[in-house]
């Protein structure tokens, strides 16, 4: 199974700055119903631990830099989130933590869904059985 895939975004630049432009359906692989972005995560936290039964999400790092660690419980992946124009995507069921993030670090987050708590797996142990 596909643990996640790298995407590199349109960017439109020119003499006032950059644009980068993310259409659901298109430059990611769902509609995006929710968005929610994380900062002042300190460089020794480690967030995420969990994994989703329904949601699929991308991840960008629009400031800074944090990196991103993906296991199905036999391959495990490790992205490093380094460009506001870079970003990853993340399927359904697959364990993920985000961490390393730097002072300036915003990780903007897409999701496929609206929040449901029930749909978090938190325990990785379960998580194993599950899959
Ligand atoms: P949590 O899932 O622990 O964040 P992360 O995995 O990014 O470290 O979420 C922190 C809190 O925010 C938790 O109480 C649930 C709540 N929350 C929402 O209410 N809606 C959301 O869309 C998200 C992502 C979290």
């Amino acid at each position: 199974m596909e643990l996640c895939r790298l995407l590199e975004f349109n960017e439109k630049g020119d003499d006032r700055g950059k644009l980068v432009i993310v259409e659901g359906k298109k430059d990611v692989p769902f509609e995006i119903k929710r968005l929610f972005y994380i900062y002042g995560s300190d460089s020794d936290v480690v967030r995420g631990k969990h994994a989703n039964r329904d949601s699929e999400f991308v991840l960008i790092n629009v400031s800074g830099t944090s990196k991103v660690m993906v296991t199905d419980g036999n391959e495990k992946q490790i992205v490093e989130l380094t460009k506001p124009r870079q970003g990853v995507y993340l399927p359904k069921m697959v364990w993920k933590e985000m961490y390393d993030f730097s002072p300036d670090s915003v990780l903007l987050v897409l999701a496929s869904t609206h929040y449901d708590c029930g749909e978090y797996i938190r325990d990785y142990d379960e998580y194993l059985k599950l899959k």
